[in-house]
C-alpha cells in the first residue's frame, strides 16, 4: 500500500506540472524539463506501482511466500532516494537547480541499489518456484527488461554527469536511446502488465485463461522482441551499422505481440462467466484498446515516414492510455480486496461481512475514469494537432480524473462506502491508510 501511496503521489505531481505547461510540447521533447516529467510518471508512477503490485501478485502467481517480506521497505526507500536524486540531476541541466551535489551518480548508486533489491526479492522468489506458469514468464521477462533499462539509463546518467568517458558509454548515449525506451516502456513495463492482466482479468471475470498457445506465442513474440532491441541494437550501435535494421525487426515482433495479446484479451472477456462486467474490467478494456491504438498509429504513422514527428503522442497514449489506465483499473480492484482481507479476514466466517463490492461506489468512480479516458484521448489528439494549450487543458482534465479516482480509492480504504452498521463487525481490523498490515505468509 505504501508503494501505491507514493506511486498515486507522483502521478498527480506529474499531471499538475502537465497541467501548468511544464516539458513537452513547451518544451522540446529531450529538454531537461520532459526528461524531469517522463522520469517521474515511468519511475515515481509506474515502476514503483508495479513493483508494489509484484511484491503482493507474485507469490499469488507461483503459490509460495515472498523470498523476503522485510526488503521491500528498504527498497522502496532506496528507490524514492534515487528517483528524487534523478529528478534533481535533470532540474541541475536546466540551472533551475544550483545545489552542487552530484545527483546523477548518487541516483545511479541508490536506483542500483533500490531496483537491485527488487530484482533479488522477486527472482529469488520466482527461482524456488520453478517450473514456473506463462504469466510467472512474462514477470521473468519484464525482469530482465526491467535490469536492461536501468543499466543503460545508469550508463546515461553518468554520462551526463561527466563520470565516465569510456568509447562504449559515449556511443550508447549517443545512439542507445531507443534500446532505453524499448527496455523500458516495452519489456519492463508493458510485458509485466501484459502477464499479471491475463491472471487478473481471468480472476475478476471468471473466465478460463486463453489457449496457451497463443498466450505462449505472445511471450515468445515479446521477448523476442525485447532481446533483439537490447542485445541487437547495442550491438549494432557499437559496431556502427544496422541498427535502423534491428530496431524496425525488433518494432515488427512487437506490433505482433500487441495484436495477439488483445486478440487473447477479447477472448478472454467472450468467455467470461460473470455477465455483468465490473468496473475495473471495464476500464482494463479501454486500456488494451488504447494500447491497440497506439500500436496501429505507430504502423500507419511509420509508413508514412512521420512516427519521428509524432512519437510524443504516441509515447503519451501508451504511457497513459495503456499503461496507467491499466493501473488505475486494476487499483479500483486491488485496493478495495485488500482493504477487505485486512478488516474482515481475521472475522472471516465468525460474522457477517460485507462484499468486496460492497466497499465501492462503481457508478461515482465510473465518471472520473469517464473523464479520466476522455483526456487521455484528447491529450493524445491535442499533441497530433501540435496544440500546447490544448494539451494543457486535456492534462487539467487528466488532473480532476486521477483525483476523483484517488479519492475513491482512499474512500475504499476508510471503508467510507459500507454502510455503518456492516462497517466493523466485532474482531474485524480498521486499516490505516497507506500502510497495508497483510502479510504474504
Ligand atoms: C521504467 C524505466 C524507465 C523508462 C521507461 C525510461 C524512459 C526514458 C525516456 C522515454 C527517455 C527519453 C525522454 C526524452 O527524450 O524526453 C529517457 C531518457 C533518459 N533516461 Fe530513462 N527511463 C527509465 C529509467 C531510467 C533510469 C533508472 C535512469 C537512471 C538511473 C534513467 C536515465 C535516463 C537519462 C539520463 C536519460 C536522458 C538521455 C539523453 O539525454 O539522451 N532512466 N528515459
Amino acid at each position: 500500500m505504501s508503494y501505491f501511496a507514493a506511486a498515486l503521489v507522483a502521478l498527480l505531481a506529474a499531471e499538475s506540472l502537465m497541467a501548468a505547461g511544464w516539458g513537452f510540447p513547451n518544451a522540446p521533447i529531450g529538454a531537461p524539463a520532459t526528461l524531469l516529467l517522463v522520469h517521474l510518471v515511468v519511475l515515481g508512477w509506474l515502476s514503483l506501482l508495479l513493483c508494489g503490485a509484484l511484491f503482493q501478485f507474485v507469490p499469488v502467481l507461483v503459490a509460495k511466500p515472498l523470498y523476503s517480506a522485510r526488503l521491500p521497505l528498504p527498497a522502496l526507500i532506496l528507490l524514492l532516494g534515487g528517483i528524487i536524486a534523478l529528478l534533481s540531476g535533470f532540474l541541475g541541466l536546466n540551472g533551475a537547480l544550483t545545489a552542487k551535489l552530484p545527483f546523477f551518480p548518487l541516483a545511479s548508486v541508490l536506483l542500483a541499489a533500490g531496483f537491485g533489491l527488487v530484482l533479488w526479492n522477486l527472482g529469488c522468489t520466482l527461482w524456488r518456484a520453478r517450473p514456473l506458469g506463462l504469466p510467472a514468464r512474462f514477470v521473468v521477462v519484464g525482469l530482465l527488461g526491467l535490469a536492461a533499462t536501468v543499466a543503460i539509463g545508469i550508463t546515461f546518467a553518468l554520462v551526463l554527469a561527466g563520470d565516465t568517458t569510456t568509447p562504449t558509454a559515449l556511443r550508447l548515449f549517443a545512439d542507445g536511446l531507443p534500446i532505453h525506451i524499448i527496455a523500458g516502456l516495452g519489456g519492463w513495463l508493458s510485458l509485466t502488465a501484459m502477464g499479471v492482466s491475463y491472471r487478473l482479468l481471468a480472476m475478476f471475470m471468471l473466465a478460463p485463461e486463453p489457449d496457451r498457445r497463443s498466450t505462449r506465442a505472445v511471450l515468445q513474440l515479446g521477448a523476442w522482441a525485447l532481446g533483439v532491441a537490447v542485445l541487437g541494437g547495442t550491438t549494432a550501435i557499437l559496431v556502427r551499422r544496422g541498427a535502423a535494421l534491428v530496431f524496425s525487426a525488433a518494432g515488427v515482433l512487437g506490433l505482433l505481440t500487441v495484436v495477439l495479446y488483445a486478440r487473447d484479451i477479447v477472448h478472454l472477456y467472450q468467455a467470461r462467466k460473470r455477465r455483468v462486467l465490473e468496473l475495473n474490467s471495464r476500464m482494463a478494456a479501454a486500456a488494451v484498446g488504447s494500447l491497440l491504438v497506439a500500436a496501429l498509429l505507430m504502423v500507419v504513422l511509420g509508413s508514412m515516414g512521420t512516427l519521428g514527428r509524432d512519437a510524443g503522442a504516441v509515447v503519451f497514449l501508451v504511457v497513459f492510455g495503456w499503461l496507467s489506465g491499466l493501473g488505475l483499473a486494476k487499483l479500483y480492484k486491488i485496493v478495495p480486496f485488500l482493504t477487505w482481507l485486512e478488516c474482515y479476514g481475521p472475522v472471516l466466517g465468525k460474522a457477517p461481512t460485507p462484499r468486496v463490492q460492497d466497499l465501492v461506489a462503481e457508478q461515482r468512480a465510473g465518471k472520473w475514469f469517464g473523464l479520466y479516458f476522455l483526456a487521455v484521448w484528447a491529450g493524445t489528439v491535442a499533441l497530433f494537432l501540435d496544440s500546447a494549450w490544448a494539451f494543457r487543458a486535456a492534462a487539467a482534465l487528466l488532473l480532476v480524473g486521477t483525483a476523483g479516482i484517488v479519492l475513491q480509492l482512499v474512500r475504499a480504504r476508510r471503508l467510507a462506502d459500507v454502510p455503518a452498521s456492516a462497517r466493523f463487525p466485532g474482531g474485524s481490523v480498521r486499516p490505516p491508510l497507506v500502510l497495508s498490515l497483510t502479510r504474504s505468509h
